[in-house]
């Protein structure tokens, strides 16, 4: 018997996924397109200092003339799932100009995943805004979400052809906070009332994409990737510590989706209610990563009290990225459950340029997922962030996500082993025993 929690699952018997499950990627248009020459990020990035080594995007991997590339390798690695994001800043370059090729070449992109029996999943904002939004103020802007909107409108039905399955934003909680609290995105702010204002911005931004997909095609499941991360106390036997360590807990992980559940932020009811968000989430994104420790700290303020740090001795991934913790995900989606809906992980993956670490990482995650759906949580598909490296905002090039390794400066391919253990499961749809053996914790 191999023990999962508090089940045993009988030895050298695979893990069998349900039929319909969704295996894939993910990726955003500004971490891979390349010469997205009009958005707050690639103008960020021209600014010394802001972006590790002086990295740049530049031509980043090479997909707006070539995402047909990796679609391929994709689809020969037996994904059946793309989560991908449109650029606003390519589809609206200027307040009053829309550009109709670029819509054009996204509809090929999204045809050439379906063309190989790849189904997108699409996100209407993944971190950056056209320069001109950006210039008249962002998401500080009361008028913010209804210019949102009117892109959502656009956009959505020259891509309704090909896609049915919507993220309307991604990570609000963690973007605001890094664009507006640290400072270290664009427009590099540091004030929690500036953040909050955006967060309020986002929610009502959100609130509005929703309805508008859901008019435009009743069909669509709308949703947005929510940001979960594990805060357990540094010392579990001191309440300041288990205080401060929920109080993280509810702010990042629970605030938007209680936004979106309920319409306020049940923890901080002064933060965000916006009672037209309430029922605006057909399903759950989970994007989940790692998780810390926390201890209480009087001088961190912006942290809601919090000092954040790695569990001591644990396994981690490249860059301090964080720990490895695989648990962390069946924890994480049993938060999810709590809101009734259908679960896509719409992220989950590490740093690791050796890849010797990531195929453990893999089939040790999909462990924990397995065991949630056995127990009844109702997870739908997993994408795994990456399929190819790619530009890792502020850390530029230097962290490396993929399944695939890509040289920016070549545009050369080279399948990590990993990318073959995700291809076997994907294919398979089932995590066989020798792989559990060989890699599971
Ligand atoms: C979160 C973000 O959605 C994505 O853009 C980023 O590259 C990955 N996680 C890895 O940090």
């Amino acid at each position: 018997m191999i023990t999962l929690g508090a089940m045993s699952v009988p030895e050298h018997s695979p893990l069998q996924f349900p039929p319909d499950f969704r295996w894939g990627t993910a990726t955003s248009a500004h971490q891979v397109e390349g010469d997205n020459l009009h958005n707050d990020w690639w103008a960020w990035e021209q600014q010394p200092g802001r972006i590790k080594n002086g990295d740049r995007s530049g031509r980043a991997c090479d997909w707006w003339d070539h995402a047909e590339r990796d679609f391929d390798l994709a689809a020969k690695l037996h994904q059946n799932a793309h989560r991908l994001s449109v650029e606003w800043s390519r589809i609206q370059p200027a307040p009053d100009r829309w550009d109709e090729e670029a819509i054009g070449r996204y509809r090929e992109m999204l045809h050439a995943l379906r063309q190989r029996g790849i189904q997108p999943m699409v996100t209407l904002h993944h971190f950056t805004n056209p320069l001109w939004f950006a210039d008249r103020g962002g998401w500080e802007r009361d008028d913010a979400a209804m210019l949102f909107a009117r892109f959502v409108e656009r956009v959505v039905p020259p891509l309704a052809e090909f896609a049915d399955l919507w993220c309307t934003l991604n990570e609000p909680v963690g973007w605001a906070f890094s664009a507006y609290v640290s400072g270290i995105w664009p427009p590099g702010g540091r004030s929690i009332r500036r953040g909050l204002g955006a967060l309020t911005q986002l929610l009502q931004g959100h609130a509005a994409a929703y309805r508008i997909v859901h008019r435009l095609q009743p069909q669509a499941q709308v949703g947005f990737a929510n940001y979960f991360r594990l805060f357990d106390p540094a010392n579990a036997a001191s309440p300041f510590d288990r205080i401060v360590a929920r109080q993280q807990d509810r702010f990042v992980n629970r605030a938007f989706i209680d936004g979106t559940a309920i319409g306020r932020v049940r923890a901080f009811p002064w933060v965000a209610n916006v009672p037209e968000a309430a029922g605006t989430m057909d399903f759950v994104g989970v994007n989940y990563y790692t998780r810390d420790l926390v201890a209480f700290d009087l001088h961190r303020p912006k942290h809601l009290f919090g000092r954040n740090f790695t569990a001591p001795g644990a396994p981690i991934s490249d860059g301090e990225y964080g720990e490895i913790y695989p648990e962390g995900l069946y924890r994480v989606l049993q938060m999810a459950a709590e809101y009734r809906k259908p679960i896509f992980i719409t992220e989950n993956g590490l740093p690791d340029e050796d890849d010797d670490r990531r195929s453990d990482f893999i089939v040790s995650h999909l462990r924990q997922v397995w065991r949630a759906i056995h127990e009844g949580i109702p997870v739908r598909g997993y994408y795994h962030w990456s399929l190819v490296d790619n530009f890792e905002w502020a850390a530029g090039w230097s962290l490396k996500f993929g399944l695939i390794e890509v040289d920016p400066a070549t545009q050369t391919r080279t399948p990590r082993p990993s990318a073959s253990v995700y291809a076997e499961i994907c294919g398979g749809g089932t995590v066989s025993f020798a792989r559990l053996e060989r890699f599971a914790r």
